[in-house]
Formats: C-alpha cells, sequence, structure tokens
C-alpha cells in the first residue's frame, strides 16, 4: 500500500530495527510506560497474533461513522504499535475486517478504530453498526503495518473522509517530534467527516477542511503541487485521490516520497476475462476484464470469506485445482502460493481456472 515516486529517502532496514528499539526504550523508560508495564504480571504480547480484545465505548463520530474503544478484558497493556497499523477484527458472524488504529501509539491500554457503515458493502460495516455493544468481546490479530511513517523533514497528509483514521497518529507522531506538517481533509459534508473536533487539538501543524459541498471538487494539482521539496506526502482516501497524487507528483517533483493507502479494491489493470469453475460448490462463474474473481466468486458464493481485497492479507486465499494462475499478490517472485491464489487480485493467464471452493 506503500507506493514511492522517484528515489527521495529510504531507511534501511538496518536503521529502522535501530529506530523501533529507541523508540520502544523510549516508550519504556522515558515516556512513563514503564510503571503500567511493570505493575502486571502478565508478559506483554508481542503484535502480530490472534488475541481477545472488550469493547469499551462505541462513539458516534460522524453521520455513519462509529469509534469503537477496544482494551484488554484483564486490563493488560495491548500490542505496540506504529501510526499507519491496522488490525484484523474478527465478527462473531465470521467475517473478517480490517481496521486502521487511529487512537495516540503510546497509549498502550486502549486501542480505537472507525468504521463507516456501508449499506452496499459486504455486511461487516453493518453487523458492526447494529449488533456490538460495549462489553463485548472480539478477536482481532495484529497490529501490522503496512503504511508506516518514514523519517521526513516535512509531511503532507491527503485524507479523504474515513481516510483520516490512519492519518490521526501521524500526526500524534509529527508533532511529537516537532516535525512541520499540513493536512488537507476532504469529504463530502461536513457531517459526515469524522474526528473533526478532535483535529481542533492538533496545534503543530496547518489543518485545511474542505467539504464538497462547500468547497467543489477538489483539484488534484492544487493540492499536490504545492508540495514542499523533501516532504513525504501521505494519501488515504479514494483510489481516484492516489492516483491523482501520483501523476501530479510524477510532473511537478519526480523525487517526491508518496505513500498510499486505499480502503477499496484495487482496479483492475490489463485485465481479461475468465471462466471459473468451483468444484465444491458445483458451478461456475465468469470474471468480466474490469472486475476481480472474488467478486465475481461473490456473486454465486456470497459468504465466500475475504477482507483487504488488495493482495496482502490472505483470507480470500482458494485452492487452484485446474489453470494456470496469472498471480498478481504481494507474494514475493519465487514465494510459495501452495496451488493457490489471492482472488481478490489474480486471475487466469488460460482463460479457465478451477477452484476448490
Ligand atoms: S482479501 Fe486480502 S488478500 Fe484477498
Amino acid at each position: 500500500m506503500t507506493a514511492r515516486v522517484g528515489s527521495g529517502f529510504r531507511p534501511g532496514a538496518g536503521l529502522r530495527m535501530i529506530a523501533s528499539a529507541v523508540d520502544a526504550y523510549k516508550r519504556v523508560f522515558v515516556e512513563g510506560d514503564a510503571a503500567r508495564l511493570l505493575s502486571h504480571p502478565r508478559p506483554v504480547r508481542h503484535s502480530g497474533y490472534d488475541f481477545e480484545v472488550e469493547i469499551g465505548r462505541i462513539t458516534p463520530e460522524a453521520d455513519g461513522v462509529v469509534s469503537l474503544e477496544l482494551r484488554d478484558p484483564d486490563g493488560a497493556p495491548l500490542p505496540a504499535w506504529t501510526p499507519g497499523a491496522h488490525i484484523d477484527v474478527f465478527l462473531p458472524s465470521g467475517r473478517q475486517r480490517q481496521y486502521s488504529l487511529n487512537s495516540d501509539p503510546a497509549d498502550r491500554c486502549r486501542y480505537r478504530i472507525a468504521v463507516r457503515r456501508l449499506d452496499n458493502g459486504g455486511g461487516g460495516s453493518r453487523e458492526i453498526h447494529e449488533q456490538l455493544r460495549a462489553g463485548d468481546r472480539l478477536t482481532v490479530r495484529g497490529p501490522r503495518n503496512a503504511f508506516p511513517l518514514i523519517s521526513a523533514s516535512e509531511y503532507l497528509f491527503v485524507a479523504g473522509g474515513i481516510g483520516i483514521t490512519p492519518i490521526l497518529p501521524m500526526l500524534t507522531e509529527a508533532e511529537r517530534a516537532r516535525i512541520p506538517w499540513r493536512l488537507m481533509y476532504f469529504g463530502r459534508q461536513r457531517e459526515r467527516m469524522p474526528f473533526l473536533c478532535e483535529l481542533a487539538g492538533y496545534t503543530g501543524g496547518d489543518v485545511v477542511v474542505r467539504p464538497d459541498d462547500e468547497f467543489g471538487t477538489p483539484d488534484p494539482r492544487m493540492i499536490f503541487s504545492q508540495t514542499p521539496t523533501g516532504a513525504a506526502v501521505y494519501v488515504c482516501g479514494p483510489p481516484a485521490l492516489a492516483e491523482a497524487a501520483r501523476e501530479v507528483l510524477s510532473l511537478h517533483d519526480p523525487t517526491a516520497s508518496l505513500h498510499t493507502e486505499r480502503f477499496s479494491a484495487v482496479p483492475v489493470r490489463d485485465g481479461r476475462s475468465f471462466r471459473i469453475r468451483l468444484r465444491r460448490s458445483a458451478t461456475e462463474v465468469d470474471v468480466a476484464a474490469d472486475e476481480s474473481a472474488l467478486t465475481a466468486i461473490r456473486r454465486v458464493v456470497p459468504g465466500v470469506a475475504y477482507s483487504c481485497q488488495q493482495g496482502f492479507c490472505g483470507t480470500c486465499r482458494a485452492g487452484v485445482l485446474a489453470g494456470e494462475v496469472d498471480h498478481r499478490d504481494r507474494v514475493p517472485t519465487g514465494g510459495d502460493r501452495d496451488g493457490s491464489m489471492l482472488t481478490c487480485v489474480s486471475r487466469s493467464r488460460s482463460g479457465e481456472l478451477e477452484l476448490d471452493l
């Protein structure tokens, strides 16, 4: 989900390890987490595992958006995370969904996620809005970070609607590090834009709020062509916003460091139609050139599991019984795909596939 234009600064793996070790030291021994950690007899869990949380509060944040505060049921510290991280949430129905953490990374006592209700989505957001209550327990996995905040002399954050969620902890981090930043926050209407009041508490940078019904549709050239030299640009919102950022920055400043995260399926590029036979379901379905195999499969098997729709979480993995796969996931070349494919992104080379679904 992180894309880079040109050859801006790239911290090496070694530097990142040192930085995270220093960060962990500071959190524990300088910022006062030591008392909280030492007061709990249980060992602190590492990130990346499944664990149970209890919903503390559910708070309306805007029209159609609620936030959920999540805590350890026994009050133990939650696994550490960094800005841009997300967790996988396993809902009581069995659905698995991913949400960015949008609280303060230094607060190990709680996580906060925010969920926009999508009436035409796969049902996960409706389940959260309609069925979850304070005190319910959920299994979550993570935190994992596919949208990390790099070191930079300055930041430009651009958020569309619910895309503000991973940006909030980035603002917190930038403020803590006293790095100049600017946030441009877009949405259809002010009432539908979550955390507007909370943004007033950030004083270390500029916040520009632009609802479409007051200011009109945003002009990507206006947003990105004024990017300060050397700034890292973080974009989270509709796919069109990220595409526009890429186009404008490639002309304006090809060395700019661009990082994007989207909350919807990646658009199909250079797609060709093909047919899938689903052996266990004893049916078949045609995949159009501009849709994913997952979208087509959901027409005939509505309950099929999926989550990120971007080829990295693995939830949609299906066994391949016949046919040649055009793998478009994020498994490195030569990685073990084990006779399977990620149906949200991968396609057919042979015009037909048979899957174990
Ligand atoms: S849904 Fe996440 S990899 Fe396909």
